[in-house]
């Protein structure tokens, strides 16, 4: 079976943007393009993910309107739609799709406007966002997704005794790598003291904890492994792991195990034949920096309970020895729900050519991405690794 590979990756910055969807996407997807060294008449399918477009701006039916928008009008073109996940959902299908032969050359990627450039503010948003909660039994109680996070950190506080100081170091740590990465939301440092006087959200969460809505576009041109010679920098698709979990939160049996993750991360490894030691570094789902700890744990960066130690001991720093959201992730990075997953396949592509300037993580030859989505109900797991 052929392998996939990414052969060229572009994004917008992750931020405030006075554009459309379209315009955004398009951003993306041409700097994709121009980075393969592809044009569109070369791509033969478009997998594009989007994930609150009907319910923020009335615009729905996207893929079609934006493969019209990037030259490629006429491809099979399909919206995935999976809470934060909704990319990485886009990735796996797409990789698949060359893997079995069906698709040669694909564009995949993912556009989310999410600031009150749309005109809806913190309030509505966060309304919006918790559509992707339980509707019978979490949206009725007022849960909202800072909230969400908070109970599993609750929990995982709990159970190991992880501390607000830790969750703090990860807010730092990100905002640190996110100084280094020309594309993030924010490019400021911050300290522990911040981060704990800033202004409660969803205790344990104070608004340092949380990432920000942010607005912004990724894109990625997948083709097959024995095609990818033929472009400049070509990274290879070694593994990707999908999995659900129970919804509601009430019903999973180990909430802050999130077990979607584990179950993908092990997908993902087996198919790479690989495990979390022969990574250089992760990019995880960090919506909260509770949700940052829980990550590093379900996939095997650390023992269950070490997360949050070892973030304050600074091994998961740009120079630990367990590397985490060098991008800045969520936290600082920035959170356009739809193009957060294929954001993280950018990364990973460029960090694996080398090609991350200031916040690259030197000879990494393998890396892992984790997407989560809802209340920790999917997650994709995705291993890339350079040619060899
Ligand atoms: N991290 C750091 N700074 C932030 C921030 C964040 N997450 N969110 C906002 N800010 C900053 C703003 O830049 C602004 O700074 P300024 O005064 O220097 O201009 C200030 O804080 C106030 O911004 P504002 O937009 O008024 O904040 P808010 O109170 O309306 O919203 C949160 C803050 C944390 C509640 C909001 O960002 C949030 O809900 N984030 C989580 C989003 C989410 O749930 N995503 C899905 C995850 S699964």
């Amino acid at each position: 079976m052929t392998r996939a590979s990414v052969v060229g990756a572009g994004m917008t910055t992750f931020g405030v943007h006075d554009s459309t969807l379209a315009e955004l996407f398009a951003a993306a997807a041409l700097d994709a393009y121009d980075d393969a060294g592809v044009s569109p008449d070369e791509v033969d399918a478009f997998y594009f993910g989007n994930a609150m477009g009907g319910l923020t701006e009335n615009d729905t039916h996207l893929a079609p309107k934006l493969a019209s928008e990037v030259g490629i009008a006429g491809v099979p073109a399909q919206r995935f739609e999976d809470a934060c996940a909704t990319s990485s959902n886009a990735f796996k299908n797409a990789v698949q799709a060359v893997e079995a032969g069906i698709h040669d050359t694909v564009l995949v990627g993912g556009v989310e406007r999410c600031t009150p450039e749309t005109g809806l503010g913190t309030g509505e948003m966060t309304r919006i966002f918790a559509s992707a909660s339980h509707r019978q039994y979490e949206q009725p109680t007022g849960l909202t997704f800072p909230g969400v996070f908070a109970l599993l950190t609750k929990r995982h506080m709990h159970e190991y005794g992880t501390t607000e100081e830790q969750l703090a170091h990860v807010a730092v740590k990100n905002h640190a790598n996110g100084t280094r990465n020309p594309r993030a939301h924010f490019g400021k440092e911050i300290t522990v003291e911040d981060v704990l006087e800033s202004p409660l959200v969803a205790d344990p969460f104070r608004l340092m904890d949380c990432c920000p809505f942010s607005d912004g576009a990724s894109a990625v041109i997948v083709t097959g492994d024995d095609r990818a010679d033929s472009y400049d920098a070509p990274v290879d698709v070694a593994g990707v792991g999908h999995a659900t979990d129970v919804v509601p939160l009430s019903a999973k049996p180990v909430p802050h195990a999130t077990r979607a993750a584990r179950d993908a991360a092990a997908q993902a490894y087996e198919q790479a034949e690989a495990s979390a030691d022969g990574m250089a570094f992760a990019e995880v789902h960090d919506c909260f920096t509770g949700a940052e700890v829980m990550a590093s744990e379900a996939i095997g960066f650390f023992e269950d309970g070490e997360g949050g130690p070892a973030a304050e001991e600074g091994r998961t720093a740009l120079d630990g020895d367990r590397p985490i959201n060098p991008s800045g992730g969520l936290k600082a990075k920035g959170h356009p729900i739809g193009a957060t997953g294929t954001g993280q396949i950018v990364e990973l592509t460029e960090q694996l050519r080398g090609d991350a300037g200031k916040r690259q993580i030197d000879g990494a030859e393998r890396a892992v991405a984790h997407n989560l989505g809802g209340d920790a109900g999917t997650t994709v797991v995705t291993v890339m690794e350079v040619r060899r």
